[in-house]
C-alpha cells in the first residue's frame, strides 16, 4: 500500500497557508452566523434554505471548484474540504444544499466538452442555481451498474424513460445530470451521461422524499417520460456513463467525508463543553474517566478522518487517480461521524435524546454520510477492489 510512501516520500505540510486559513475563517464565520442560528427550525420543517444558499453564493462559497475560464473561483479541491467541514459543522443539511453543485457539476468537470462546461457550469456562477446528479434509482443504488432508466437515439436527439430516486436538490435543481442506459445489453458499459434541465417536458418531481436527518437539504425523487435531450447534451461518448460516474465520486467523496467530519467536530465540541460544566458525584463529568475517554476518542478518531480527507484532496489536486485515498476518507469519516454524535448523545445522557438539545439532531444527520454517495460498505467494497485487483490503489 503506497499511501504513506505517496505522502511522505514528497514531504507535506500540516500547516495551512493563509489562504486556506483566509477560506476556512470565512466559512467558519459563516457557519456561525448565518447557518447554526437557522438549523433547528430549518431541520423541524425541511426548510429548502434558499436565503442561505443565496448568501453563501454571494460570499463566494458555492462553486468554488469551477475553473476560472468558466467563470468560478478554480480554488483547489482542498480548500473545498475545509469548506465543506466549517459548512456542515454549522449543519450538514444546509451545507449540502449549499456544496451539492460540486457532485452535479462533477460529470461536467470529468467529461464535459469545453462548449458544454461553457453552457452548464457558467451559469452557476452567475446567480444562486443549483444543479443535481442523476444516478441512483428506485430498483439501483449500490448497484450502479443496474439502473433502469433508458435514452433512445432518434435522429440528433435521446429519448429519456424512467425514474431517479434520492436525488439531492433535484426539487430546487436547474439541470440534473441523469445516468441512463443507452444499450441494456452491455450492462455498465451502456450507460451514457445526458445534462437534462429540469423543466423540460417530461420531467416530473414525483416526491420530496421525507428524511430522518439532513432535512434542510431536499431530496426528491423524479420521473423522465419521453424526454428529449440533444446529441450535444451527452456528456462523453456513448458506454462511457458509468466511468464518468465513477470517477466523479472519487472527486466528491472527500467532501462528503469532510462534511462528516463537519458533523462530528460539532459533536465533539457540544460534548466537551457540557462534560466540563456537568456535575455528577460532585465533580464535572469530564473528571469521570467514563467519560473523558469517550471525548478522547472523539478527538483522536476526527483527526484521522481529517487527515484522511486533506490527504485524498491533496492526491486530487495533483491530478492523480485517488479512489482508494477517497473511500479511505468517507468510509472512516462516515463511520466516525455515526460513532462520535452517538457517543455525544452519551455525553448528555437523558437531555441528549431530546430535541432541546443539538446532539440528537447531529445523531440524525451523521446517519446519512453512512449511505449517500456510497454506503461505508460500498466504500470497503471500493477499498477491497483497490487492494486485491490492483486497479491504482
Ligand atoms: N474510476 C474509473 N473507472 C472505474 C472506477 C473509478 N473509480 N471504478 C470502477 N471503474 C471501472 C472499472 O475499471 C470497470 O471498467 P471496465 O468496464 O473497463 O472493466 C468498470 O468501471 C466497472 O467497475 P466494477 O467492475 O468495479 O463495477 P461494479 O459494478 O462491480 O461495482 C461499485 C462498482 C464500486 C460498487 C459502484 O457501483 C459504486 O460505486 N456503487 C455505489 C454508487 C454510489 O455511490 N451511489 C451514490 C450516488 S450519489 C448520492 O448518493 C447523492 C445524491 O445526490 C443522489
Amino acid at each position: 500500500m503506497a499511501v504513506t510512501e505517496t505522502v511522505l516520500g514528497e514531504g507535506i505540510s500540516f500547516a495551512l497557508s493563509p489562504e486556506q486559513q483566509a477560506v476556512r475563517e470565512l466559512a467558519r464565520e459563516f457557519a456561525e452566523k448565518e447557518i447554526r442560528p437557522k438549523a433547528a427550525a430549518y431541520d423541524e420543517h425541511s426548510t429548502h434554505p434558499a436565503d442561505i444558499i443565496e448568501k453563501a453564493f454571494e460570499v463566494g462559497l458555492m462553486n468554488v471548484h469551477i475553473p476560472e475560464e468558466y467563470g468560478g473561483l478554480g480554488l483547489p479541491g482542498f480548500d473545498g474540504m475545509l469548506i465543506g467541514e466549517e459548512l456542515s459543522w454549522g449543519c450538514s443539511g444546509i451545507a449540502v444544499s449549499i456544496i451539492c453543485n460540486t457532485l452535479g457539476a462533477g460529470p461536467l468537470l470529468v467529461a464535459g466538452t469545453d462548449e458544454q462546461k461553457r453552457r452548464w457550469l457558467t451559469p452557476l456562477t452567475e446567480e444562486p442555481i443549483l444543479c443535481s446528479f442523476g444516478l441512483s434509482e428506485p430498483d439501483a443504488g449500490s448497484d450502479a451498474a443496474r439502473i433502469k432508466t433508458t435514452a433512445v437515439r432518434t435522429g440528433d436527439e435521446y429519448v429519456l424513460n424512467g425514474s431517479k430516486m434520492f436525488i439531492t436538490n433535484a426539487g430546487h435543481a436547474a439541470w440534473t445530470v441523469v445516468f441512463a442506459s443507452t444499450d441494456r445489453s452491455q450492462g455498465h458499459r451502456g450507460l451514457s451521461a445526458f445534462v437534462v434541465p429540469m423543466d423540460a417536458d417530461g420531467v416530473t418531481i414525483e416526491q420530496h422524499l421525507d428524511k430522518m436527518g439532513q432535512r434542510s437539504t431536499d431530496t426528491s425523487a423524479f420521473a423522465l417520460s419521453d424526454v428529449r435531450i440533444p446529441v450535444a447534451d451527452r456528456l462523453g461518448e456513448e458506454g462511457e456513463g458509468f466511468k464518468i460516474a465513477m470517477k466523479t465520486l472519487d472527486l466528491t467523496r472527500p467532501g462528503t467525508a469532510a462534511g462528516a467530519v463537519g458533523v462530528a467536530k460539532a459533536a465533539y465540541d457540544y460534548a466537551r463543553a457540557y462534560a466540563t460544566e456537568r456535575v455528577t458525584f460532585d465533580v464535572p463529568i469530564a473528571m469521570h474517566q467514563g467519560i473523558s475517554f469517550l471525548i478522547a476518542d472523539m478527538a483522536t478518531e476526527i483527526e484521522a478522518a481529517r487527515l484522511l480527507v486533506w490527504q485524498a484532496a491533496w492526491l486530487l489536486d495533483r491530478g492523480e487517480r485517488a479512489t482508494l485515498q477517497s473511500s479511505f476518507a468517507k468510509r472512516l469519516a462516515a463511520d466516525t461521524a455515526m460513532k462520535v454524535t452517538t457517543d455525544a448523545v452519551q455525553v448528555f445522557g437523558g437531555y441528549g435524546y431530546m430535541r432541546e438539545y443539538p446532539v440528537e439532531k447531529l445523531m440524525r444527520d451523521a446517519k446519512l454520510f453512512q449511505i449517500y454517495e456510497g454506503t461505508s460498505q460500498i466504500q470497503r467494497l471500493v477499498i477491497a477492489k483497490e487492494i486485491f485487483l490492483g486497479r491504482g490503489g
